[in-house]
């Protein structure tokens, strides 16, 4: 059946992106019959300026009858004296709150053609493929009790609390486990168990729910400080790394900057799947909305364009279509065209559409 697609392009540079998406998607229908029920609406500044709130309940219902969301970005300078709750960025916030989505994957992938563009040494990085799955909905971010009190003697305190469930564990760290069959089988598990009581249980519940039901896979088992040490010197060692809020949220801001651009990276994030099999899964580009370069037709459009491909591949089990994308993007950056974020010596500078283009014919 035609799989349901609501795209919300957003502000800034989201929409300029995500125009080069719709481009490889009509090339998919033309090409390949495969045609997408697809619904698009307004998030962010853009919602805000036409509808006073930065999403509708009405988009949030969308979003939860659609097999997948493809998100661009939100946040528009324009707003940045509005109150908390009326920011454009609140519109992201809500649907991963809405949608349950609990489980953040970030891949780390290092083109052929861009090695030079990393920040670490090309023989640290050539081939690099690895991906990061951060818990999202808990952990100390969001643990009781919280807050900032004083005390008799007039001093205040701060405090978070890390909180974990065995349920909570149990769900993300099965996304990892599934992710790694399909990848190189091989999950490091990333906690403080050494110090922290939630870590401890965190590699508990990983080590029981590996046994029982996935000991094909290859688990090992990594401090987080050392895990950041690893990610620089050799991050190649790891295949698909879980871990919780905390140091998902470093470790993958860490990892991002081992390919070299922001304009190159996707994300997704899943949720629970429901008992009528659908599962809500959101696909974006790490990076925002870019009010910088906003209207001048120079963002790079491939982090928003490799979010379609991994949505084709974990939302609508199109492997092959998704392997066809990332590969055309490969071939593209082959060719020697660069977009300004990720020029170097001797490369041809283009914009957005030339890109897109570019990548559509490969
Ligand atoms: P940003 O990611 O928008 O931009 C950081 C820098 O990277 C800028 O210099 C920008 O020009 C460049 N850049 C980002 N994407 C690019 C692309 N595709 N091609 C070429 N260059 C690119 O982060 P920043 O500046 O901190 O935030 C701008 C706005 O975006 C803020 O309102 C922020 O809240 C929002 N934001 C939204 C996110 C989302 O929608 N999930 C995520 C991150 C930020
Ligand atoms: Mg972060």
């Amino acid at each position: 059946s035609t799989k349901k697609l609501l795209i919300l392009p957003g502000d800034g540079i989201g929409p300029e992106v995500m125009r080069e998406v719709a481009r490889v998607a009509a090339w998919l229908g033309r090409r390949r019959g495969i045609t997408f029920d697809i619904s698009e609406d307004l998030v962010g500044g853009t919602s805000l300026a036409e509808y006073g709130v930065p999403i509708r309940e009405e988009v949030i219902q969308k979003a939860r009858e659609a097999d997948a969301v493809l998100f661009g970005s939100v946040g528009d300078p324009k707003w940045a004296h509005v109150g908390f709750d009326k920011r454009p960025e609140i519109a992201i916030l809500k649907l991963r709150q809405e949608l349950g989505l609990f489980a953040n994957l970030r891949p780390a992938k290092v083109f052929d053609a861009l090695v030079d563009a990393s920040t670490l040494k090309p023989d640290v990085v050539k081939g690099l493929d690895i991906m990061i799955v951060r818990e999202t909905v808990g952990g100390i971010y969001f643990g009781e009790p919280r807050g900032i009190e004083t005390l008799p003697d007039g001093q205040r305190r701060g405090i978070n609390t890390e909180v974990y469930t065995t349920h909570e564990i149990e769900r993300v760290a099965r996304v990892a486990f599934d992710l790694a069959r399909k990848r190189q089988n091989s999950v490091c598990s990333v906690e403080k168990c050494n110090v922290m009581e939630s870590g401890l249980l965190w590699k508990e519940v990983v080590t029981d729910l590996h046994a029982r039901e996935y000991a094909d896979v290859t688990l090992s088992h990594m401090l987080a400080d050392n895990c950041a040490m690893q990610l620089v010197r050799n991050p190649r060692q790891f295949d698909v790394i879980v871990t919780g809020n905390l140091f998902g949220d470093l470790l993958s801001d860490l990892a991002s900057m081992l390919t070299g651009s922001l304009g190159m990276l996707p994300s997704a994030t899943l949720g629970a799947v429901h008992s009528d099999g659908r599962r809500p899964a959101l696909y974006e580009p790490i990076h925002g909305s870019a009010p910088d370069i906003a209207g001048r037709g120079i963002a790079n459009p491939i982090a928003q364009i490799l979010s379609f491909a991994m949505l084709l591949r974990y939302s609508f089990g199109m492997q092959a279509e998704s392997d066809m994308i990332e590969n055309a993007v490969a071939a593209m950056l082959g060719t020697g065209l660069r977009t300004a974020d990720i020029m170097s010596e001797g490369m041809a500078r283009v914009g957005t559409d030339v890109m897109g283009d570019a990548i559509v014919r490969e």
